[in-house]
């Protein structure tokens, strides 16, 4: 694994837990994170429970004791490390957004279908069981015809002006800021739940344009947030709503913002379609709630579903406890790992593969050429 921070701490755990929750095809062992200061990354290595450490992820690709990359670093480091892994036949997950550009993201899909290897990005998000279940609904002809998906992604850490000048407020390592941050995840499940976007119209935008830069030995790390303050430029957007056509005749409406005053990870999708609707929210994910058009009209309302059903009536959960025994946010990265094993050993392709990534790069980027030129965008 590359990367040890919030991301390295939700891998690691779930590559922990997956071999102990889930029939792996695999035995996983946890061989060697790697980050580029070796007192930080040794002190990760003893936390989170690897084997080894390097602070050269070079070493990691070409090694030949290890079978998958696992890469948590910001956006600008993945295509690199991607790319290397992939030549190097080892199975990649990626985490999200894939790449800093779509080009980028092209070259990463074609370097690991070359190479005929299991590739991933980790939109962790599709294997929320409701979500799962979500999916599945749908498949089913549960909504009918589609008409509305609407998405928000709201946070509010962005709000206070001292909030420092992180890597993903820096278009150089993360692309475009909380577009691609966010953003990503609510295409994501648009694109899994719904269809494919065909054309989008957007604004982007820069609330606070510049931010305290804090002392740090390397991008990715603020160390000190008190340090005295000098200022330097936010070259992204930190808030990006759109909307589009999606599917078969779809509308789409999206938002992404870390502006949002007490939303704090507020994950909002609602689909309505011509026999009833679905609606979610993160910050209560083992809920789906679920309005059936066909319910007799004097009691009609939505369903309040606790996604928690064992013996795989609803997906994911058998693996974990008694139904009405929740789970939460970490559990999401068990199930992608999961299946992610499995599909190494089976050599199987699972979703969402770099081609997902490079399909949502896709929108990212039209996203931001409407916003630029005023017009709608075409994908
Ligand atoms: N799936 C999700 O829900 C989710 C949530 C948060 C972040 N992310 C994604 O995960 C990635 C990492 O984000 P994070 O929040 O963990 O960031 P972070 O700043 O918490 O951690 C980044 C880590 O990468 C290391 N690093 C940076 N460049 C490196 C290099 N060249 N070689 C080795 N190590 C390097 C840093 O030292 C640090 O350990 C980003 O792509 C981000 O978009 C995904």
């Amino acid at each position: 694994m590359v990367g040890y921070r919030f991301m390295g701490k939700a891998h690691s755990n779930a590559w922990r837990q997956a071999p102990r929750f889930f029939p792996l095809k695999a035995h996983v062992e946890m061989h060697t994170i790697c980050g580029r200061n070796a007192a930080a990354v040794q002190a990760a290595r003893a936390q989170l429970g690897w084997q080894n450490v390097s602070t050269d992820w070079r070493e990691i690709v070409e090694s030949p004791l290890i079978d998958i990359v696992d890469i948590v670093t910001p956006t600008d480091s993945h295509a690199e490390i991607a790319i290397a892994a992939v030549q190097n036949g080892k199975h990649v997950l990626c985490e999200k957004p894939l790449a800093l550009t779509v080009k980028q993201a092209e070259a990463m899909l074609n370097a690991a279908q070359k190479a005929r290897v299991v590739h991933m990005v980790c939109h962790n998000y599709r294997r929320i069981p409701a979500i799962a279940l979500a999916k599945k609904m749908i498949n089913e002809g549960a909504l009918g015809r589609i008409f509305h998906y609407r998405a928000r992604y709201a946070q509010d850490r962005l709000i206070d002006p001292d909030f420092p000048l992180d890597w993903r407020l820096q278009k150089e390592t993360s692309g475009s800021g909380v577009h691609a941050d966010i953003n990503s995840h609510i295409i994501d499940l648009g694109r899994y739940l719904v269809g494919e976007f065909n054309e989008v119209s957007g604004i982007t935008h820069t609330f606070i344009p510049e931010r305290p830069i804090v002392e740090a030995p390397g991008k990715g790390q603020i160390i000190n947030p008190k340090a005295p303050r000098k200022m330097g430029k936010v070259t992204v957007p930190d808030s990006a709503i759109f909307i589009g056509r999606m599917g078969e005749g779809t509308l789409a409406s999206l938002e992404a913002t870390r502006y949002a005053a007490g939303r704090k990870n507020h994950i909002e999708v609602e689909i309505n379609g011509s026999k009833g609707s679905l609606w979610f929210d993160f910050e209560d994910m083992n809920r789906l709630k679920y309005f059936n058009n066909d319910d007799p009209k004097d009691r009609q309302g939505f369903r309040d579903i606790l996604v928690t059903q064992r013996d795989n009536i609803q997906p994911y959960v058998s693996h974990w406890w008694p139904p009405g025994h929740i789970i939460g946010y970490e559990h999401t990265f068990v199930h992608a790992i999961a299946d992610f094993v499995n599909a190494c050993i089976d050599g199987k392709p699972t979703h969402p593969t770099f081609e997902d990534g490079l399909k949502n790069q896709k929108v990212l980027e039209a996203v931001e050429k409407s916003s630029s030129s005023g017009k709608w965008v075409k994908l």
